[in-house]
């Protein structure tokens, strides 16, 4: 099964830096002999460019896809500084980040919030990454369990009939809040309870019998600990901040599937 290796680039860059990137990657995936699916995150200011520049290597196009790091569970209209499901479409934008731990923490996104989000995107036909993950005190008090099954049933519940219509739409991505951004990546070990736990309520909710969903594993990932994460059972792929960044580190990761 191909693997999915994302890059998500957060608030970091300028059109200048991201092109450049973009087109290291994109040669840089173009000599590996196995390549994994990648998805780009650009600041959505800079979804146009972007998507131009993965187009202009036509044998690449369909390896490399764009998404948004954030969309509005509206529709158009009176929503000041969002972005609507429809205008993503003027741009190939093909998935959509939703649930990511800085949205819920610093932006105080509620699982409602989180909710409808998930809704509008399989509403819209869209391909959705659902991030889901515990903080270090969840973890800490072995809460993590309780927290991964409360995120994805509240994500999920109401829009199962359409997940279940359209499977291959949904990702997500297990993503410890303590691991994002810290050096730190979590054990193999637990990497494997709770993708088990996952795929297991995927089973239950959606009724996911041939692992349809994939899901990726994000959190420090980097090119010395990428081999061993998705050689992991259950694990589908990766989504990766901060060596997302370094052409050469991320390139160093898609080589390890
Ligand atoms: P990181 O970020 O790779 O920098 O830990 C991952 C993420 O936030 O998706």
């Amino acid at each position: 099964m191909t693997k999915i290796i994302a890059a998500n680039w957060k608030q970091n860059g300028s059109l200048k830096l991201l092109i450049k990137l973009t087109r290291d990657i994109r040669t840089g995936i173009n000599r590996l002999k196995k390549r994994p699916k990648t998805i780009l995150f650009p600041p959505s200011i800079y979804l146009d460019p972007i998507s131009k520049e993965i187009k202009k290597n036509k044998a690449n196009n369909k390896n490399i896809q764009l998404g948004i790091q954030n969309i509005s569970p509206y529709n158009n209209g009176a929503y000041t500084g969002e972005i609507s499901i429809g205008m993503t479409n003027d741009f190939g934008c093909t998935y959509i980040l939703i649930g990511h731990s800085e949205r819920r923490h610093i932006f105080m996104e509620s699982e409602k919030f989180i909710s409808n989000k998930v809704s509008i995107a399989f509403q819209k036909n869209k391909k959705v990454i659902l991030c889901v993950g515990e903080t270090l005190k969840d973890y800490r008090s072995n809460n993590t369990k309780q927290v991964i099954t409360r995120q994805i049933n509240s994500a999920l519940r109401e829009s199962l009939q359409l997940i279940k219509k359209n499977k291959k739409n949904l990702v997500i991505a297990y993503e410890p809040v303590w691991a994002i951004g810290t050096g730190r990546s979590a054990k193999i070990q637990d990497i494997e309870t709770t993708h088990t736990l996952i795929r297991k309520l995927l089973f239950k909710l959606i009724n996911d019998t041939k692992s349809e969903i994939k899901i990726l594993y994000g959190g420090s990932v980097s090119p010395q600990n990428a081999k061993e994460i998705l050689d992991a059972e259950n694990v589908d792929g990766a989504l990766v901040g901060g060596a997302s960044l370094s052409a050469k580190k991320f390139i160093e990761i898609c080589r390890t599937i």
